[in-house]
């Protein structure tokens, strides 16, 4: 797997290549990353990568050309960047990126993503090099960069060997593990936190029932906050028959 960045701002990659799960992972050599700067491939002495938009208006657009540039750098040194290699653009107006969008890219060889700035980036690069656009939520950040983050490093967290234990990332919310809902509470040591127990269930040893109460707080929390997902689960068929009840006795 590997990602190749298009950003003004390369060193705030350092995060994901050298910190944590996906820093060892990098370490490994389970995945490599590329970092393109549009600068580099400007001709003039100020670096100049945006312009003033056309039609007025406030703020800076970024130009097409150092961006195009800059993604054929990437593929250029992708043994495998044939026409499928995605091009995903960061943009608060693409498409939402979630779980299984995740799931779809740690099986693939990985994607180049550009990070815009300003107001956005030229829609003539749109045009021409752009494969996708993904937002990570109904918010404006000031870059594409963290956005970028956010998606490599819920890739990541899949590929085989990234985590210690492989059950965790398909125990997590929206996995199949947990038919797309959401995760149950978790508890540690100790036993007893500032007058506060942990659920007599957790502690009984008994395998069955912790995976009942487990199942159970997970329809309750996903009821509470994402009827939507329970109504995807029941279209796929994947709530059980005990599901059913419990949800009706929920009311
Ligand atoms: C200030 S934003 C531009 C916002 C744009 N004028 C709009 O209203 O849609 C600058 C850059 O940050 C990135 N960005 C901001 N919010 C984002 C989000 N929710 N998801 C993905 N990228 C985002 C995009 O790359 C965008 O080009």
């Amino acid at each position: 797997m590997r990602f190749d960045v298009i950003s003004l701002f390369p060193d705030m990659f350092s995060v994901v290549r050298d910190l944590g799960v996906t820093g060892r992972a990098h370490k490994q050599g389970r995945w490599s990353l590329g970092l393109w700067n549009p600068r580099d491939y400007t001709h003039d002495v100020h670096r100049t990568v945006d312009d003033r938009p056309y039609g007025g208006g406030p703020g800076m657009v970024m130009m097409a050309e150092p961006l195009e540039q800059a993604v054929q750098a990437a593929k250029t040194e992708r043994t495998d960047a044939d026409a499928a290699l995605p091009v995903i653009l960061m943009s608060p107006t693409g498409q939402r990126f979630d779980q299984a969008m995740a799931q779809e890219l740690a099986l693939s060889p990985g994607a180049v993503l550009v990070c815009g700035r300003y107001e956005g980036v030229d829609q003539r690069f749109i045009k021409r090099c752009v494969t996708h656009e993904v937002s990570i939520g109904d918010f404006v950040m000031s870059g594409g960069e963290i956005a970028a983050l956010a998606i490599m490093d819920s890739v990541l967290r899949l590929l085989p060997g990234v985590l210690n234990d492989a059950e965790s990332a398909r125990q997590d919310s929206f996995n199949e593990a947990l038919t797309g809902l959401l995760d149950s509470p978790h508890y540690t040591r100790p036993e007893q936190y500032q007058g506060m127990t942990v659920p007599a269930e957790l502690l009984s040893g008994h395998h069955a029932n912790i995976s009942v109460w487990r199942r159970r707080q997970s329809l309750i929390l996903t009821a509470q906050r994402r009827p939507d997902l329970i109504e995807s689960a029941r279209r796929a068929g994947l709530l059980s028959k005990a599901d059913e009840k419990f949800l009706a006795e929920l009311g």
